[in-house]
C-alpha cells in the first residue's frame, strides 16, 4: 500500500517517509504539510484536497490529536494570560490560553470531519474503504481537568459510530465502508509524556499491532485488551457509585496536576538560575 502522510512538521514528515521507504522499498510515500490548528480552515482543507486529488485512498487514519499540556481546571487552562509580565508569551507557547479551545476543536474534531469529507466520496464510489478515527478512553471514563480533551473525543466516538451505520454494510443501502473509532488509554508517546512502557502503557508499536487486529470487527474499541479491562472496571465502579468514581478520578488528576506544577516550578527556577549565572559571568 502506498502512503500519504499529513502532519504539521516537514522534517518529521520527511523522516517518517524515509523510514517507510527503507522498510518497504517500492512503496510510494507522499508528504503533505498542514497545520490543523490554522484558523483558515477553508485554506487548509482545500490545500489537502488538492494534494489528494486523483489518489485512490483506501484507508484513512485520523490520528492527529491535541491534549492539555497537563491536567488543569478548565477556567485556568483557558485563562487570558496577556496580563502576565511577559505579555503571556510563556503561557501561549506552553499551549495555555483561550486559543486552546479553538485549537483543540480544530485538531481533534474539525480535522477528522473534513478528512472524511474529502476522502470518503471516493470510497463510496468504489464501494470499499476503511476509516479509523483515533478517539480516547477519555470519552468513556471520567476525565476531569482534561475536560475539553475528553469532550472532543466524545465527538470522535459518536461521529464514528453513526458514520459506520450510515456507510457500513453491503447491499442496496450499504457502501461497504468500515468506520472504526479506536479509543486508546495511555500509550508511551510525546502526548502522554510517558517514556517507559508497561502492560497498561504500551509502546505505539505494540498498541497499533493490537488495534489493527480489531479493524473490521469492532466498530468502537480501545484496541488493546488491558485498556478494555480498565474501562470495564471503571464502568463497573461507576454503576455502583458514579459520584464516588468521579471523585476518585478527580483526586488522581489533582495528583498529576500537582506533580506537573512542581516540575514546571523546578524548570522555571533552573532557567532563572542559569540566567543569573550567565549575567554574572
Ligand atoms: N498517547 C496517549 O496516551 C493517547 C491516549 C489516548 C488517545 N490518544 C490519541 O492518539 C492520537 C495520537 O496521539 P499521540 O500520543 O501519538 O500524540 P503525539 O505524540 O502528540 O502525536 C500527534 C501527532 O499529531 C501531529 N499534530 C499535532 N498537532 C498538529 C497540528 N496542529 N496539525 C497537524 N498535525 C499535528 C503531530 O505532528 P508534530 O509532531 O509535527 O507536532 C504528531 O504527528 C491522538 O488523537 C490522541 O488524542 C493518545
Amino acid at each position: 500500500m502506498d502512503v500519504v502522510l499529513v502532519s504539521r512538521t516537514q522534517a518529521k514528515l520527511e523522516a517518517t517517509a524515509e523510514e517507510i521507504r527503507a522498510e518497504h522499498p517500492g512503496r510510494r510515500v507522499k508528504c503533505v504539510r498542514a497545520d490543523f490548528t490554522d484558523p483558515d480552515t477553508a485554506a487548509v482543507y482545500s490545500h489537502v484536497g488538492r494534494e489528494l486529488h486523483g489518489l485512490e485512498v483506501g484507508v484513512l487514519v485520523n490520528n492527529v490529536g491535541l491534549s492539555h499540556p497537563h491536567p488543569e481546571y478548565f477556567l485556568k487552562a483557558v485563562e487570558d494570560r496577556s496580563g502576565d509580565a511577559d505579555g503571556g508569551k510563556a503561557a501561549l507557547s506552553a499551549g495555555w490560553g483561550p486559543q486552546l479551545i479553538d485549537n483543540m476543536i480544530r485538531c481533534n474534531i474539525t480535522s477528522m470531519v473534513n478528512m472524511c469529507r474529502l476522502v470518503m466520496p471516493g470510497m463510496v464510489d468504489r464501494k470499499r474503504g476503511c476509516v479509523i478515527n483515533i478517539g480516547s478512553t477519555a470519552s468513556r471514563i471520567p476525565c476531569p481537568l482534561l475536560t475539553m480533551y475528553g469532550a472532543t473525543k466524545k465527538f470522535v466516538e459518536k461521529f464514528s459510530r453513526e458514520l459506520n451505520t450510515e456507510y457500513g454494510g453491503r447491499g442496496k443501502h450499504g457502501s461497504n465502508i468500515t468506520v472504526q473509532c479506536v479509543m486508546p488509554g495511555f500509550v508511551a508517546t510525546k502526548m502522554s509524556k510517558i517514556s517507559s512502557t508497561s502492560l497498561m502503557v504500551p509502546s505505539p508499536d505494540t498498541f497499533v499491532r493490537s488495534a489493527l487486529q480489531t479493524t473490521g470487527l469492532e466498530p468502537v474499541t480501545t484496541g488493546y485488551l488491558p485498556h478494555s479491562l480498565m474501562v470495564k472496571g471503571i464502568e463497573l465502579a461507576e454503576s455502583i457509585s458514579e459520584s464516588m468514581m468521579a471523585r476518585t478520578v478527580m483526586n488522581n488528576m489533582l495528583g498529576l496536576r500537582s506533580r506537573a506544577l512542581r516540575r514546571q516550578a523546578r524548570e522555571q527556577q533552573q532557567r532563572e538560575e542559569a540566567q543569573a549565572a550567565a549575567a554574572t559571568d
